[in-house]
C-alpha cells in the first residue's frame, strides 16, 4: 500500500515539475517561433474582459440559412459520415466549374482543376506549399489579411511588402515593378479585400497580369468575399490574358453562405499545379467534411437573388456603421467590398493597440488594431478595423456606444 502511494505521489511531483517548466526551455522549430498569436482573438478576449460588443472577429452573429442547416443535418442523418473524395465530391465540383463559368467567365474541367479543401485557409496554405521554396520571395500589399505572414513563415516564404494608401488604395507600375524586378516568385492579390475593402479594378489586374507574365510571377488569388461587392465588380486574375494557368485561385463557402465553421474552401488552378495541390492536400487533411459537402451543393443551387439580397444587406449595415465613424471624428475609408470598415485611429489614441484597449474598454467596443495586418517588424499603424457583419441591432448598439466616448 505504502509502495503504490509513494509511486504515486511521485508521478504527481514529476506531472507538476513538467508542468511548471518555462515554455522557452522546449526546443521549437523556428517556424513555431514566428508565428505569433492572433491579434484577433486578442481582441475577442477584450472583448470578454469589459463585456464588450464584438466588432472584432470577421465572423456573422446572424444565424447560416435554415436550407443549409437542413441540408447538413439530412447528409449526416443519410450516415455520409465517412471520408469524402480527397479532390471534393464530384457533384461539388461540378457545381463549382459550373459558377466559375457563370460568375467569373472561366472555363474550369472539375476532373482536374478543382479541389475542395478545408476552408480557403488550407487552400491558400496549400497553394504556397504547391510553390514556395525556402527563400522564395512573395509580393503582399498591406494592410494585408493576417494569415499571410504566418503561412509564409510555414513555407519558409519571405513577404515582399508593398503598402498601399488609403483612400484608394490604388498601385501603379511605378510602385510595384521594383518588387518584380528584385526577384519574387508569386504574389498574393486579395480581392475584395479584408481589412481594407479594396477591389482591385480591372486596369490594376491587367498591370499585375503584365508584369507576371514579363517577370515570370505565379499570382494566388484570395477571392473568399468575391460575393460581398458594392459599387464595383469582382474580377478574376484568372480570367485576365495570360493568367489562366499561372493562377491558384482560392475561395470557399465560409462568407458567402455564412458558414465560416464549416470549415469548406476550394482551389482552382491548371492540371499540372492540381495534381500537386491534391497531393499536398491529400496528405494535410484527406479531405474536406463529407457531410458537408453534400450540403454545399444546395448553397451553389441557390438562386442569383441570394446574392443579390446578401451583398445589398451588406451595403445597409456598411452604411449604418460608415456615417456614424465619420460623424465621430473618425475618417474611414467606404470599403467597396468586404464586411469591413478601416479607419484612422489616432483621433482617439497615439497607436492603433491602444485605440482599440480604448474602445473596448470605454465604449464597450471591440475592434481589431491595425498593427494586426502589418509586418510586425515594421513602423505601427495607426488603423482600425470594424467588422459590419452583425445583426443590425448589434450594430445599432455598438453606435449608440460609440457615440458616448468623448473623444
Ligand atoms: C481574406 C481572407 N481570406 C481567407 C479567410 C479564411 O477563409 P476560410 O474561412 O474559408 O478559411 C478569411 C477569413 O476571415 C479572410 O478574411
Amino acid at each position: 500500500m505504502t509502495i503504490v502511494k509513494t509511486v504515486k505521489n511521485t508521478v504527481f511531483y514529476f506531472v507538476k515539475i513538467f508542468r511548471d517548466i518555462p515554455l522557452t526551455t522546449v526546443s521549437l522549430s523556428q517556424r513555431a517561433i514566428q508565428i505569433k498569436e492572433s491579434q484577433i482573438r486578442e481582441a475577442s478576449r477584450y472583448c470578454e474582459k469589459f463585456g464588450a460588443i464584438n466588432l472584432a472577429q470577421g465572423l456573422p452573429d446572424f444565424p447560416a440559412p435554415e436550407a443549409l442547416k437542413e441540408a447538413a443535418r439530412a447528409a449526416i442523418a443519410a450516415d455520409l459520415n465517412q471520408y469524402a473524395d480527397s479532390w471534393g465530391w464530384e457533384k461539388l465540383r461540378v457545381a463549382i466549374a459550373e459558377k466559375m463559368l457563370r460568375d467569373n467567365q472561366i472555363t474550369v474541367d472539375p476532373e482536374t482543376e478543382i479541389t475542395v479543401c478545408c476552408g480557403a485557409t488550407e487552400g491558400l496554405n496549400v497553394a504556397l506549399m504547391t510553390l514556395i521554396n525556402q527563400g522564395d520571395r512573395v509580393l503582399i500589399f498591406e494592410p494585408f489579411y493576417e494569415n499571410y505572414i504566418p503561412n509564409l513563415a510555414t513555407v519558409g516564404g519571405i513577404p515582399e511588402i508593398i503598402t498601399l494608401t488609403p483612400p484608394q488604395w490604388e498601385i501603379t507600375q511605378e510602385m510595384i515593378e521594383p518588387a518584380f524586378k528584385k526577384g519574387i516568385k508569386a504574389v498574393i492579390i486579395n480581392s475584395p479585400a479584408n481589412p481594407t475593402g479594396k477591389v482591385w479594378t480591372r486596369t490594376e489586374l491587367e498591370l499585375i497580369a503584365k508584369l507576371c507574365l514579363q517577370y515570370d510571377v505565379y499570382a494566388i488569388t484570395d477571392e473568399i468575399y468575391e460575393y460581398i461587392i458594392y459599387e464595383q465588380e469582382h474580377i478574376s486574375l484568372m480570367s485576365i490574358e495570360g493568367m489562366r494557368d499561372r493562377t491558384i485561385l482560392v475561395n470557399g463557402f465560409s462568407k458567402t453562405f455564412c458558414i465560416t465553421g464549416w470549415r469548406l474552401g476550394y482551389t482552382i488552378a491548371s492540371p499540372e499545379l492540381s495534381a500537386a495541390i491534391r497531393r499536398i492536400h491529400d496528405f494535410i487533411t484527406i479531405s474536406a467534411p463529407a457531410p458537408l459537402q453534400y450540403a454545399a451543393l444546395t448553397a451553389m443551387q441557390f438562386g442569383r437573388e441570394y446574392f443579390t439580397n446578401m451583398a445589398l444587406d451588406y451595403k445597409r449595415k456598411r452604411d449604418m456603421l460608415y456615417p456614424a465613424l465619420l460623424e465621430m471624428g473618425f475618417s474611414p475609408v467606404l470599403p467597396q467590398g468586404a464586411y469591413y470598415i478601416w479607419t484612422d485611429s489616432s483621433a482617439i489614441a497615439q497607436d492603433a493597440d491602444m485605440a482599440a484597449f480604448r474602445l473596448a474598454k470605454e465604449a464597450l467596443v471591440a475592434v481589431v488594431p491595425g498593427t494586426c495586418f502589418s509586418h510586425p517588424d515594421r513602423a505601427k499603424v495607426n488603423g482600425l478595423r470594424f467588422c459590419f457583419a452583425k445583426k443590425d441591432s448589434t450594430i445599432e448598439l455598438a453606435v449608440k456606444n460609440l457615440r458616448n466616448l468623448k473623444l
